[in-house]
């Protein structure tokens, strides 16, 4: 809800008590925008819900009502329609005044957060020498938007990177690290193994084909848990080679995260164990400790248990969730803990969420969300695979998406016979590549999957980034032309709106408050982008030559309102894409 709906309310909340008495306090007047503008912005059916309680036509409830609402300063005179809506069109001063008022407002009429929390992004979370692929790409996306989001609501977030650095495969990615870099294991210093992925494939084919190394491999993994000095050298230097491989991607991105990794909880997992045994939701099933869950059946139909604890004595994913929840709740004093993980990760986070919740271990303030995100296709809507069937490298993805776009800018310079210096075209490509990318991703609702398409994310039409950063652009365009300081437009500039496109925009750039707050609880970035679309269209409307209306060449005081309405556009852009992770540029 933003700010005017919120007056509206407490105006109606005082209208039905006045004309129905003290027991309609708290009603809801059920205030939604209107359905078609043409009834005007807003409609109330509160009427209609009132009927029965108040055993009366609801035409004749919506009378009373109105009768005793007085939003003079801020509606047109209010219409009763169809069976006893009411009907709201919001008086064109208000509207000059609220734009008047957010024009001097960095926030752009975004309020923080009444109640600004400690809250938790867990996204990303690559694994130690396996890929960061596609599916962490969109975590890494669609965690930093979340994030920053709730950043820019004055929240205290914490965003944490919970890469999988501990596991089982560490003893044969040790051992096979013995075998061919045993000097590695000697020197202090960093290593370089190349590439990683190919160094985890070449590891598994020989624990796979190899006994004797498997026995190994085992041992390694006693002697890991057990912390000897020498194998956790190793852990480390494969760790650090990770590392380094996600920051490249971290760093084209532009994304801040900080690792808090799988192994920071192995000293928490044993208590796990115990406090789930104290609380007597321990089972002991074929060797394996594990509680037992509601809900969940297996495929025969029996009750599934969530295991904590393996036959081995050895702990898994779920336990190190379970920790890293408590640690979490009890240490960071988390408020929200917000995972962003692909689906088929839910019933995980379901599972290991109620037995928390069984444990007691939730206290009724903490919210425990999972924000799951579809599958990355390929054009041909199957699994995304490069053409020779590899799994795409997020790196030659980043890349081809930048070169792509040098491409492209350098036939529409050739086109538009421009000279720009090589600084530029690489800046542009890499701003508009990598957005593009992100805004392919962000502008989905997440729950779906999505197909990835260079052609179609690189459009300059569309719901695009490309689309997004060329209006900004082309805004900035009209204050160089002018040779006009949008911050120098004065404080008694003043907002008049008298033609329809400027009416339409206007709203528009009224609503940016509401949708960062819907956002902010559901999660759903792809409704800003979508308001940022909407926005666009308006703007272009408002600025085309035929339905628009001029601006530099128009008459003051025109020319100042809708230079204004320019930089109000330029702002809300720019403010919103950098919410989403994307960077403007004044020219391209
Ligand atoms: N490392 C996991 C993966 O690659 C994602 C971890 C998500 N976070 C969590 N707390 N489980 O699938």
């Amino acid at each position: 809800m933003n700010a005017t709906q919120e007056q509206l309310k407490v105006k109606f909340e005082q209208a039905l008590v006045a004309a129905f008495g003290a027991d309609y306090a708290g009603v809801d007047p059920i205030l939604v925008p209107a359905s078609n503008p043409k009834f005007g912005d807003y409609q109330a059916n509160v009427a209609l819900s009132l009927s029965k309680r108040l055993g009366k036509q609801p035409r004749a409830i919506a009378t009373a009502i109105v009768d005793k609402l007085d939003l003079s300063d801020i509606c047109e005179p209010l219409e009763i329609a169809g069976p006893g809506f009411i009907n709201l069109k919001l008086k064109t001063a208000f509207l000059e005044a609220q734009l008047n008022a957010i024009q001097a407002d960095p926030r752009l009429g975004v309020p923080m957060a009444k109640t600004p929390q400690r809250e938790i992004v867990d996204f990303s979370s690559p694994n130690i020498a396996k890929e960061m692929h596609v599916g962490h790409l969109r975590s890494t996306i669609i965690g930093d938007a979340i994030a920053r989001i709730l950043e820019f609501l004055g929240h205290d977030v914490l965003r944490l990177n919970h890469v999988g650095d501990w596991g089982t495969q560490f003893g044969m990615l040790i051992t096979y690290l013995r075998e061919v870099y045993p000097e590695a294991l000697t020197t202090a210093n960093a290593l370089d193994i190349g590439d990683l992925v190919s160094f985890y494939r070449e590891a598994k084919l020989r624990f796979d084909t190899d006994e004797a190394f498997q026995e190994t491999a085992r041992q390694e993994v006693v002697r890991l848990q057990a912390g000897a000095e020498d194998t956790i050298h190793a852990w480390k230097l494969l760790c650090e080679q990770s590392r380094l491989e996600f920051q490249i991607i971290y760093d084209l991105l532009d994304v801040h995260v900080m690792e808090r990794g799988e192994s920071f909880y192995n000293s928490f997992l044993p208590g796990i164990v115990e406090d789930l045994d104290k609380s007597s939701l321990l089972v002991e099933n074929q060797g394996a400790k594990c509680v037992f869950l509601d809900g969940f059946t297996n495929r025969e139909g029996e009750p599934l248990p969530l295991i904590v604890q393996k036959t081995d004595g050895g702990y898994n994913y779920a336990t190190t969730d379970l920790a890293s929840l408590r640690y979490r709740i009890q240490q960071d004093e988390a408020k929200r803990i917000i995972y962003v993980t692909d689906s088929g990760q839910a019933n995980h986070f379901a599972q290991f969420f109620q037995v928390a919740r069984k444990a007691g271990w939730i206290p009724d303030d903490v919210e425990l969300v999972h924000v799951p995100f579809g599958l990355v296709l390929g054009e041909d809507g199957k699994k995304f695979k490069t053409r020779s069937g590899d799994t795409v490298r997020l790196r030659d993805l980043l890349d081809e998406a930048i070169a792509r776009t040098r491409a492209d800018l350098e036939a529409r310079l050739q086109e538009e016979e421009r000279q720009e210096t090589e600084e530029f075209i690489n800046n542009v490509a890499e701003v508009v590549g990598i957005s593009a990318v992100k805004y392919a991703d962000l502008s989905q609702n997440r729950t779906s999957n999505y197909i990835f398409s260079y052609d179609k994310m690189l459009d300059l039409k569309g719901n695009t980034a490309p689309y997004m950063l060329y209006a900004y652009a082309r805004i900035q365009g009209i204050s160089r032309k002018g040779d006009i300081n949008f911050q120098e437009l004065g404080d008694n500039a003043k907002v008049i709106l008298q033609h329809p496109t400027e009416l339409a925009l206007a709203k528009d750039l009224l609503q940016l408050d509401e949708v960062i707050s819907t956002v902010e609880q559901d999660l759903l970035p792809n409704r800003l982008c979508e308001y940022l679309y909407e926005l666009c269209k308006k703007f272009n409307l408002f600025y085309d030559r035929i339905h628009g209306v001029p601006i530099l060449e128009a008459e003051e005081p025109q020319r100042t309102s809708r230079l204004i309405l320019c930089d109000l556009t330029a702002r809300t852009l720019k403010l919103g894409l950098n919410l989403l992770g994307i960077q403007v540029l004044e020219r391209m």
